[in-house]
């Protein structure tokens, strides 16, 4: 997959001190958590800045924040998800897993 290859060089680009001052890659990881919600919720929700959801009821991710502050989800995945949610994995994920993707959640939502 490319996109991997451009993980791996921004990966490097950081390591070596390439990418802007302040960035906040070693905090979290805006790609692990992409790569969370592709493997975990694509199937369904529509996960990317545009594009409608595979299944019809599951809201986009990038309208989330219009709903509720995106902490409050930040709860519900620590306590394990959430309403509505017949068909759904369960998951068990760690505190940094979490911010990555509320981090990532964040890059994408509609203003
Ligand atoms: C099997 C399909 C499916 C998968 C996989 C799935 N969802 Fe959903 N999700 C839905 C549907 C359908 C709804 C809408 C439920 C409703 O409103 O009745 C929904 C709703 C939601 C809501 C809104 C809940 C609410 O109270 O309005 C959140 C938040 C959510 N999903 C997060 C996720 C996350 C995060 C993942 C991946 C970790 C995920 N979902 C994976 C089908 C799915």
């Amino acid at each position: 997959m490319t996109s991997r290859r451009l993980i791996r060089a921004v990966l490097v680009a950081g390591s070596i001190g390439l990418t802007a001052p302040g960035a906040i890659a070693d905090e979290v990881n805006v790609e692990s958590g992409r790569r969370f919600a592709e493997q975990n919720c694509a199937r369904c929700h529509a996960i990317g800045p545009a594009g409608s959801s595979p299944l019809d009821p599951a809201p986009p991710f990038r309208t989330f924040a219009k709903k509720w502050p995106l902490e409050s989800l930040e709860e519900s995945l620590a306590e394990g998800i959430v309403t509505g949610h017949s068909d759904m994995p369960e998951f068990e994920l760690s505190p940094r897993q979490i911010g990555d993707f509320i981090f990532y959640l964040e890059t994408i939502q509609q203003k």
